[in-house]
Parts: C-alpha cells; structure tokens; sequence
C-alpha cells in the first residue's frame, strides 16, 4: 500500500530560519520512513530510529533557542515536547517486531507534525519576530 508523504508548505514557517531547516529535515526523515512503511522496506526500524533521535536533538535545539530569546511559554511547551517524546517511543517495538498500525503511526507523525509547528512551535517563532521588530 502506497501512502502519501508529507509536502513542506509556506504556511509551516515560523520566521525563524534555523528552525524552518530543523522543521524540513523532520519531513524529510518523515517521508523516508513513510516510504519505507509503503514497501514494507526492513529498513523501516532504522528509519523510525533515526527520526526518533532526530526529534530529540530537534526538541533540543528548540528548547535552547527559546531559552535564548526569553519566551515565556517554555515550560509549557517543553512539556508538550516530553508528551511527544513518549508517544514516539511507544511505537518504537512495534515498528521493531513488524506489529506496527501503519495508518496509526503514520497519521500519528503527519497530524504531529503540523499541528505542532502550525500551533505550538508558531507561538516562540510569533514571539521572537515582535522582539525583533
Ligand atoms: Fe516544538
Ligand atoms: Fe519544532
């Protein structure tokens, strides 16, 4: 079953340039392991594991970043981030063991994805652009 990847759009930038790259490169990873999912690849374990570290250092970089500029709403969003975390760390033995609800887990990445560029990481990227204007 072949199901469609993930296309960056204008409407996914934050103004924040680093963060945009981050945010394509989630896709990018995103897109492989949807590929992999599509053919059955046996590379979809090490894909999903790839993407996984990446959110990590992703989340990471993003918590600095908002460190760095003072947003107020760090905790809460930091706590969004750790929710995240567990929910992708859930699918991991699935994923390993072949028992994995592809449908799931991949409108699981897709509604993520979006969603939380589009509504949480939207808020630092607003904050930071009126601290600069
Ligand atoms: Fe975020
Ligand atoms: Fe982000």
């Amino acid at each position: 079953m072949k199901f469609d990847t993930f296309k960056w759009s204008d409407e996914l930038s934050i103004g924040v340039t680093a963060m945009d790259n981050q945010h394509k490169v989630l896709i990018d990873k995103i897109n492989t392991l949807i590929d992999d999912l599509s053919e059955d690849s046996p590379n979809s374990h090490k894909d999903f594991q790839a993407l996984a570290g990446y959110v990590v250092e992703h989340f990471n970089d993003e918590e600095k970043y908002m460190e760095s500029i003072g947003f107020p709403g760090l905790p809460i969003h930091k706590n969004i981030h750790k929710q995240l975390l567990e929910k992708v760390g859930e699918f991991d033995e699935d994923i390993r063991i072949g028992t994995v609800d592809k449908m799931k887990l991949i409108s699981f990445l897709k509604m993520w994805l979006k969603s939380h560029i589009m509504g949480i990481d939207m808020k630092y990227g607003d904050f930071s652009q009126e601290k600069s204007a």
